[in-house]
């Protein structure tokens, strides 16, 4: 990644897009954070977008690696409308990117269709991402996984004026999306503010948290070559060097330090992330409420072709490893968690593999890690090169929209009158999605799938 990116990255910070279906003007809405103007949403002309909500003040100056703080909104009160209607859901969704890349301004995650195809509000957010969110310093804490708290926060003190129910608010990501909803669940067990949590191929094991002495490391390191000190150096100064650094030249010394640049990603703080998960979760130290959680058929192929494009070929086993360790045996186990407190869960297999999503001609890639993401928001992008979207995509498409929807509307009930079976180790209710591209129902027993994981139930 270069430097530019992440600069962009800060600036955008702090901003939630709420994406709502409302047949009337696009009015002004009088929000915490001020007043906010909707425009219509160009994917959905029935949807009004309100766009770039600031929901914390910008996390610059002494506030870098700083808590969130709330917004004042400066200037004028000026008279906003509510939207009417019957309240709906709300899907609040963490994107993803591995904890140092994703923005809630990607074209993939537009809810605007979600909104319109499903009648729920799409709610998404930035949060600090890599060293600016989760830096490891000593005393500090996961910043990224407070700022998604505080988008939680804001959606439940704001949605009901566009429309929404603040008692279903539903926390969904994908990848590093899905990993923050897994540790909100735990972080925020005692007050969860949100209805339900859908996980997409991602939970805490997708990307395991950094030990506090690793973290630390890897601050340091990134401090001393930037001439801010180290180890044995006063912290306070240390931080207060690390804060007059403009961000290009701390992504540089990243960037130096490791060419994946992911050296700051979540790390025990026993704030929001801990170091006994099994312990917590056999004492139903999480929250207790309905889940939707799955993953891909071939989440690893993405990374394959990645290491490809770098001339490293890993065999097969490797991969098989790779699908088992981060994704296919955590999702049986946190699906096995919520099962054994009896809460309303469902569990899905994503099988689709469309012309218009295949990374390869020539390899078979299935459904990889990430392929899931475009069919739900119905933002394929079918610029020249990228064939149609076939009659099967399309009808599946609107399949997995209706049963996300359905989640989201009524995060208990919902996908029960979707047809779909609770989730039980013991039963066929492993929900294959797309399997031989086809629509509705297919059910599996998860023992099909979930051999080498060891015990499950
Ligand atoms: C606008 O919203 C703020 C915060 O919710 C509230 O304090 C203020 O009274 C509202 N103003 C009007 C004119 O409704
Ligand atoms: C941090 O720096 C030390 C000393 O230069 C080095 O041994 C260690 O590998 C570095 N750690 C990381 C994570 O780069
Ligand atoms: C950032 O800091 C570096 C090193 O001090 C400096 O060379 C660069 O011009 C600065 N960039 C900006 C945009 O201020
Ligand atoms: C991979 O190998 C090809 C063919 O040998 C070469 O052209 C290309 O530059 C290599 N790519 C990288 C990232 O090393
Ligand atoms: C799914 O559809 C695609 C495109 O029509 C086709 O290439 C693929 O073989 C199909 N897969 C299955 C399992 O039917």
């Amino acid at each position: 990644m270069k430097p530019i990116v992440w600069a962009a990255i800060l600036l955008d910070c702090y901003v939630v897009h709420a994406i709502a279906k409302y047949s009337g003007p696009h009015g002004t809405i009088n929000t915490s954070s001020g007043a906010v103007r909707g425009h219509k949403a160009p994917m959905a002309p029935l949807v009004t977008a309100y766009l770039g909500i600031p929901y914390a003040r910008p996390p610059v100056g002494p506030l870098r690696f700083a808590p969130p703080q709330h917004y004042h909104s400066s200037g004028h009160e000026i008279f906003g409308d509510s939207l009417g209607g019957k309240p709906k859901g709300i899907m609040l969704s963490v994107p993803g990117g591995g904890y140092v890349a994703g923005s809630s301004n990607s074209k993939t995650y537009d809810g605007a269709r979600l909104a319109d195809q499903g009648d729920v509000i799409v709610v998404s957010f930035n949060y600090r991402l890599n060293i600016l969110g989760f830096p490891g310093a000593p005393g500090t804490q996961n910043l990224g996984l407070l700022d998604q708290r505080f988008a939680v926060e804001w959606v439940q003190r704001n949605i009901a004026k566009f429309g929404g129910d603040p008692l279903r608010i539903t926390l969904a990501g994908e990848s590093a999306g899905g990993g923050s909803v897994d540790y909100y669940s735990y972080a925020w067990a005692d007050h969860p503010i949100v209805a339900g949590l859908i996980s997409q191929s991602g939970t805490i094991s997708l990307v395991q948290p950094l030990s506090k002495e690793t973290a630390a490391e890897n601050w340091f390191n990134t401090s001393r070559s930037l001439g801010c000190g180290g180890k044995r150096d006063e912290t306070d100064q240390v931080m207060d060097c690390m804060r007059a650094k403009n961000v290009t030249a701390i992504m540089e010394a990243i960037s130096q330090a490791s060419i994946d640049s992911v050296l700051f990603t979540p790390f025990v703080d026993e704030l929001f992330v801990f170091d006994d998960y099994a312990i917590r979760s056999a004492a139903g130290k999480f929250i207790r409420k309905p889940l939707l959680i799955g993953h891909n058929d071939f989440e690893a192929s993405l990374f394959d072709m990645i290491q490809r494009l770098r001339n490293i070929t890993l065999p097969p086993s490797f991969w098989d490893d790779f699908d088992n360790t981060r994704f296919f045996c955590p999702v049986a186990s946190r699906a096995a968690v919520n099962v054994e407190y009896d809460l309303p869960t469902w569990r899905y297999r994503y099988f689709g593999d469309w012309p218009d999503m295949r990374l390869s001609e020539t390899i078979y890639t299935g459904a990889y890690h990430g392929s899931d993401v475009n069919i739900l928001f119905d933002t394929i992008p079918h610029e020249s090169g990228i064939p149609a979207s076939t009659r099967k995509e399309k009808a599946f498409g609107k399949y997995m929209r209706g049963a996300w929807a359905a989640f989201v509307s009524n995060p208990e009930h919902g996908l029960r009158d979707y047809g779909w079976p609770d989730y039980n180790y013991n039963t066929q209710s492993l929900v294959r999605l797309a399997y031989m591209n086809t629509t509705g129902l297919d059910v599996a027993f998860p023992e099909a799938y979930d051999g080498l994981c060891g015990a499950t139930t």
